[in-house]
């Protein structure tokens, strides 16, 4: 698991994702919550929250949410914002998503923004799946997203890219090995310090490209039923043409 990628695009990250339209995104969960799952929807894991991005729109919701990263730097940006917010009821826990431990049980979970691609290792999937297996209850359900095969081929490939905002910049260049599915993404991000001089960071962070089978098995075999394979927010179903796909899964 690369880390340190998000050590050193923390600061500048919700500048960088700011197109990302989290308000529809947390509608459709919300929707899918009560569409899908077999009890009430009260508590909500957020696994790979990062700065908050949807723990904080679903908690506008009235859920009560659990955002769990394992980058310490991320959970710092969201604790800020949820300090400027004035908001003081979000549990906030720096572990991994492979090998987490929680209080108590939760209703409903999400993982957005391809947090589930961040899991590359072979077995990496099975354990976060089991994991939520053991904290959703019976009924609850699990919502997510994956960057496509398709993306991984067209749009990641072995392409670069430059994004910027204000005072961060980051240049990204991609390889993909199509042979075992993992894209490494090669970033260097500048950040702009209060006395206008620059700071560079050079980091990797690796995604594995996930199929439709491949997801369907795994979640199966951890104990959940998949309810909805989507591509848009729309709950229309999930093609080959999609970049992106949104997985509603009910704990069995
Ligand atoms: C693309 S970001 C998405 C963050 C947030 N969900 C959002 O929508 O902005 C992926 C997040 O997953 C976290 N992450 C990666 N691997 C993880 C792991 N094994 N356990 C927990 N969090 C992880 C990263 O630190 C990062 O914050």
């Amino acid at each position: 698991m690369d880390i340190g990628a998000y050590h050193a695009l923390s600061a500048g990250y919700d500048r960088l994702n700011s197109e990302t339209d989290y308000l529809s995104w947390a509608d459709f969960i919300s929707e899918c919550f009560k569409k899908f799952s077999e009890i009430e929807v009260k508590e909500v894991l957020d696994l790979g929250c990062g700065t908050g991005a949807m723990t904080f729109p679903l908690r506008e919701l009235q859920y009560d949410m659990i955002g769990l990263d394992i980058s310490y730097e991320m959970l710092s940006v969201a604790r800020e914002t949820a300090d400027e917010k004035g908001i003081d009821d979000i549990l906030w826990l720096c572990q991994d998503m492979r090998d987490f431990e929680l209080y108590g049980t939760v209703q409903g979970a999400v993982c957005v923004l391809d947090g589930i691609n961040h899991l590359w290792g072979v077995r990496d999937l099975e354990k976060c799946l089991k994991l939520l297996h053991n904290y959703i209850e019976p009924g609850g359900v699990f919502v997510f997203d994956v960057n496509t095969p398709k993306k991984f081929a067209t749009f990641y490939g072995d392409n670069d890219y430059i994004l910027e905002d204000e005072d961060v910049m980051c240049c990204w260049q991609n390889s993909y090995d199509r042979r075992r599915g993992i894209c490494t993404f090669y970033l260097t991000v500048f950040e702009k310090n209060s006395d206008g001089t620059w700071r560079r960071t050079d980091t990797e962070q690796r995604e594995r490209c996930y199929t439709r089978k491949k997801l369907e098995n795994a979640l199966e075999s951890a104990g959940f039923e998949v309810c909805g394979f989507f591509g848009g927010f729309d709950l229309r179903e999930a093609d080959d043409s999609d970049m992106r796909w949104y997985i509603a899964a009910k704990r069995k």
